[in-house]
């Protein structure tokens, strides 16, 4: 089985994953929640008959919507359109030669200047072609936004290549024909229907990402989720929560003794990816 991965380099992305958490899910689901969809990359690939997808990340939300309304033929062209207009690299139509660089070093020295202008453009006018065509040439496509709410992630050293160009196109085409629905709340407040089973990957107390950072995570925050997900199973819920136990020296302790109740599987992985 092969699983569709999300057109955003998302970090803690579970597309590698995928092999080993989805065969644990229940096989008849009538409605799917990814409840920290994050890159999607689970939602997308579920099998069942109706999907929600939750991120209180609103650009990535919005995104979503915005790749399902859409044939992913004219999101291809209104980027290229974008690239062309802002003078930034195409090195799957041209190579790196074009751009006096290797694949190796990139093309981030190139696009820098252009690469700037466009991310200002896109703060002054935000929109999800102008959110997405940003995030392409920006540093390890990561998401980030200063504290007056400007992206300000710098320059990547690649561009809008083959494979992220074929993994947004079979992305949009599963949307178009998805039932899926994008909601961008905090977690607390997506009320969950009898019917449903719950994939649960929220930010992990112990390791680092953007979405941890300024307070995106913490203690109260897991304690709250915990509680969260003790009320679905007392209501006959069935769900799936992905976190770690121990990273770089830290124990997550609290978890340990809280998933005693549940059955655990440990997966063979590196979850940075
Ligand atoms: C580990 S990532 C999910 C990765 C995803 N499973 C994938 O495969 O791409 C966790 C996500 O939780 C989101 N998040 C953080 N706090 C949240 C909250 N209170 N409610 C809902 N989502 C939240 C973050 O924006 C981030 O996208």
């Amino acid at each position: 089985m092969s699983y569709l991965k999300s057109p955003l380099n998302y970090t803690g992305s579970k597309h590698k994953l995928l092999k080993q958490i989805e065969p644990l899910f229940p096989k008849d689901i009538d409605t799917f929640v990814d409840l920290f969809a994050g890159g999607c990359n689970v939602g997308v690939n579920a099998s069942a008959k109706r999907i929600i997808a939750n991120d209180i990340d609103e650009n990535i939300i919005e995104l979503y919507r915005y790749f399902k309304e859409n044939k992913a033929d004219k999101i291809t062209k209104d980027i290229e359109k974008i690239i062309i207009k802002y003078k930034l690299s195409n090195t799957s139509k041209y190579g790196y030669e074009k751009y006096n660089t290797t694949s190796s070093i990139g093309v981030g020295k190139y696009n820098k200047r252009f690469y700037e202008k466009l991310r200002a453009d896109y703060n002054k006018n935000p929109s999800p072609l102008m959110f997405y065509t940003t995030l392409l040439f920006a540093f390890n496509n990561q998401i980030r936004f200063n504290s007056k709410g400007e992206f300000n992630t710098p320059v990547n050293k690649r561009d809008f290549n083959k494979n992220i160009k074929k993994n947004l196109e079979l992305f949009v085409d599963k949307l178009n024909i998805l039932d899926i629905t994008f909601t961008s709340q905090d977690f607390n407040d997506i009320k969950i229907s009898q019917d449903s089973f719950v994939y649960i990957d929220p930010p992990y107390l112990i390791t680092q990402a953007t979405y941890n950072e300024n307070n995106g995570w913490n203690e109260d925050k897991e304690l709250q989720l915990l509680h969260y997900i003790d009320a679905l199973d007392a209501r006959g819920i069935k769900f799936a929560l992905s976190n770690v136990f121990e990273n770089k020296g830290r124990v997550h302790e609290l978890l340990i003794k809280w998933s005693q109740k549940y059955k655990v599987h440990k997966l063979e992985h590196n979850y940075h990816n």
